[in-house]
């Protein structure tokens, strides 16, 4: 099954598709650093540049397309939604991607989407509404969306995605991938003998253990058993009430990139060739990898029952 990665980033999303059987034939981001990482990975090929400015054509046939596409709101233009609501968005890019196969007769058979939890209620559910249509009424697929959770799919990770999954045949039937029963902790997934710069200095220490103030009223607490969410501005250090600190050794740390990778699910050999600060960012971003195979497993095992599997 020859797969298309857009926003591809580190390539979380791809890990879970490739380690499911899926070849990735197609990669696209235009952070060169993202793609530094994906390219000491993956021996597919990744095409650094914005999406808005690749050529359709340049954009190999594909059975599958996947992409965890940042969020944008989209304008409303009267009640007949159609690609106009999304133009300028990168949605649209990925509604003008799909389109181009389908004036071509190669209709990929599955669309895989990611995004973050709220993308239902953003700009009070406008976005979600645009997006349905357009993969629904104007691409003619048949659509489920679904929320999950990562600590749910074996990570010790508090991380909620919400997932877009797209058949071209409408006989398919998505039903989310069963939840398996977490069997680590964070502390399980800790790296021992860490340099000493991952420690908070004491000068540091208190305003970080703080609560959150004003709008942001928060509980400080660390050593959790679940990580909250990796997010892709951890790399500045933000309160214990909001990232994620450890105790070892009698001392409080930060999380090193290597443990970041471990919470989202990438395996020891994934190879992290860049800055740490670049590091959390692309692992802040990426998609957690038991969730992407989890997601490409129950998607293949529908495209095999169907026959369409290849
Ligand atoms: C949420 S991240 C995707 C993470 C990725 N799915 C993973 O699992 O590692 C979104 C990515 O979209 C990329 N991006 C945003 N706008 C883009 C554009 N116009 N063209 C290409 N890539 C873009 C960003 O650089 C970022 O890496």
């Amino acid at each position: 099954m020859n797969v298309v990665s857009l926003f591809s980033g580190i390539g979380g999303l791809d890990k879970g598709f490739e380690l499911a059987g899926y070849n990735i034939i197609w990669a696209n981001d235009f952070d060169k650093y993202a793609v530094q990482t994906y390219k000491s990975n993956f021996n597919s090929e990744i095409i650094h540049g914005d999406i808005n400015t690749i050529s359709l054509d340049e954009i190999p046939d594909h059975d599958v397309l996947i992409g965890g596409f940042p969020c944008q709101p989209f304008s409303m233009m009267g009640s007949e939604l159609g690609f106009e609501d999304a133009r300028g968005t990168l949605f649209f890019r990925i509604a003008e991607i799909i389109k181009s196969k389908i004036d071509k007769e190669k209709k990929p058979k599955a669309i895989i989407l990611e995004n973050v939890r709220s993308l239902k209620t953003h700009n009070q559910g406008k976005t979600f509404a645009t997006i349905t249509k357009i993969l629904e009424k104007n691409l003619g697929y048949k659509m489920y969306s679904t929320i999950l959770n990562s600590a749910n799919y074996g990570v010790p990770q508090t991380r909620n995605r919400t997932f877009i999954v797209c058949f071209a045949n409408h006989n398919a039937v998505f039903t989310p991938p069963n939840e398996i029963k977490l069997e680590c902790t964070l502390q399980d997934l800790l790296e021992n003998n860490v340099p000493d710069k991952y420690f908070l200095s004491e000068r540091i220490i208190p305003t970080i253990l703080s609560n959150g103030t004003g709008g942001y009223n928060a509980k400080s607490e660390i050593d959790l058993p679940i990580a909250r969410p990796l997010c892709a501005t951890m790399g500045k250090m933000h309160r214990a009430c909001q990232d994620n600190y450890v105790t070892q050794n009698g001392r409080i740390r930060r999380l090193t990139p290597r443990e970041c990778a471990r919470l989202q699910g990438f395996s020891d050999d994934f190879v992290i060739p860049v800055s740490d600060a670049q590091a959390y960012k692309q692992f802040g971003n990426a998609v957690t990898v038991n969730v992407s195979n989890a997601v490409a497993t129950q998607v293949r095992k529908i495209l095999e029952e169907m026959g369409e599997w290849q």
